[in-house]
């Protein structure tokens, strides 16, 4: 066991120069980290993060990932330069495969990691950046921290799957307000709208963060797991199928847990009397 451990301590970091990760007591802290470009993600960046993605899902020091960003930014949204007018003009094939690894890292792989996401927003946050906040299973961000869908300021739609991501998360009202008017709004405002879940004092962010990581690694990860998936997908449902594909998830989830946290939650509540469902986890260390 103690073997095994330290073969993953010694295991090489992910990242590289556009996104860098650091691990603290399972926690993956990973940065988008061009601060000097504001974090504005290029290809490159995200072809890292992809790579990076890929492998903190199955790397063990990673139980709940939190994405941020280096410097006074969290992400400026898709790099003007490197991601729109340096692709102008290169062959098709190759505008694609940037354009389909931005969208499989934000939306797909990020939106369906296998271990819980929370975006800590530390500041700029612009235009394509949302989809990858939105994908993130929760999101915290400083109060003072700057959102916009900018877009319409520098001549576009918001397009790759921005415009379907806020409309996942606000309502109408703000949608077209903030679409059509391109101001920046801040993190109180984004947490009233329900774009994130709370903001706090930019001093708070970091502690506030990782109180709810630690949180988080107090549940069953099996559970967790299905859990936030079965929301993800069942709410695109019909409720017919919503009722069946729950069903075969909750089966799935208990026949994959390999500490059968299901027996053991009823136990501890009706044979031991150690605990309260509704008031916090069953005793996992047996
Ligand atoms: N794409 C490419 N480069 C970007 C960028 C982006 N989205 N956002 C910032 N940068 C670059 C700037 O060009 C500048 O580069 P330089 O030092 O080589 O001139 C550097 O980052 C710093 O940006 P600057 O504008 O000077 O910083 P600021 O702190 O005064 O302002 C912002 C920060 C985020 C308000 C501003 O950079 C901005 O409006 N960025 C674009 C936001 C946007 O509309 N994003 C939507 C993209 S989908």
């Amino acid at each position: 066991m103690s073997k095994h451990k330290n073969a993953v301590d010694q295991a090489p970091v992910p990242g590289g120069k556009n996104v860098k990760v650091e691990f603290e007591d399972g926690i993956a802290w990973v940065y988008f980290n061009r601060p000097e470009k504001r974090n504005a993600m290029s290809p490159a960046l995200n072809d890292e993060m992809l790579d990076v993605l890929q492998a903190l899902e199955i790397d063990e020091r990673c139980k709940v990932l939190v994405l941020t960003g280096a410097g006074d930014s969290w992400s400026a949204g898709m790099d003007l330069k490197e991601y729109f007018r340096d692709v102008e003009g290169k062959p098709p094939h190759e505008t694609m495969r940037i354009r389909q690894t931005a969208f499989y890292w934000q939306r797909n792989k990020l939106m369906y990691f296998l271990k819980p996401t929370i975006a800590m927003v530390n500041g700029w946050l612009f235009g394509g950046a949302f989809v990858p906040l939105v994908s993130c299973d929760l999101s915290i961000a400083a109060e003072d921290a700057q959102f916009g869908l900018s877009e319409v300021n520098w001549g576009i739609i918001p397009g790759g799957n921005v415009t379907r991501c806020v409309a996942a998360k606000m309502n109408q009202a703000d949608c077209l307000y903030y679409i059509m008017t391109g101001e920046p709004f801040d993190g109180r405002k984004a947490a009233q709208m329900g774009l994130v879940n709370e903001a706090v004092p930019a001093g708070e962010l970091r502690e506030r963060t990782r109180t709810l990581a630690r949180s988080l690694m107090e549940k069953n990860p099996v559970v967790l797991n299905a859990a936030k998936l079965a929301y993800k997908h069942s709410a695109e449902m019909s409720w017919e199928c919503a009722e069946d594909y729950l069903s075969a998830k909750a089966a799935q989830a208990t026949l994959f847990d390999p500490e059968r946290g299901m027996k053991k939650g009823i136990s501890q509540f009706l044979d031991e009397k150690s605990y309260r469902p509704g008031l916090g986890t069953y005793r996992r260390e047996d």
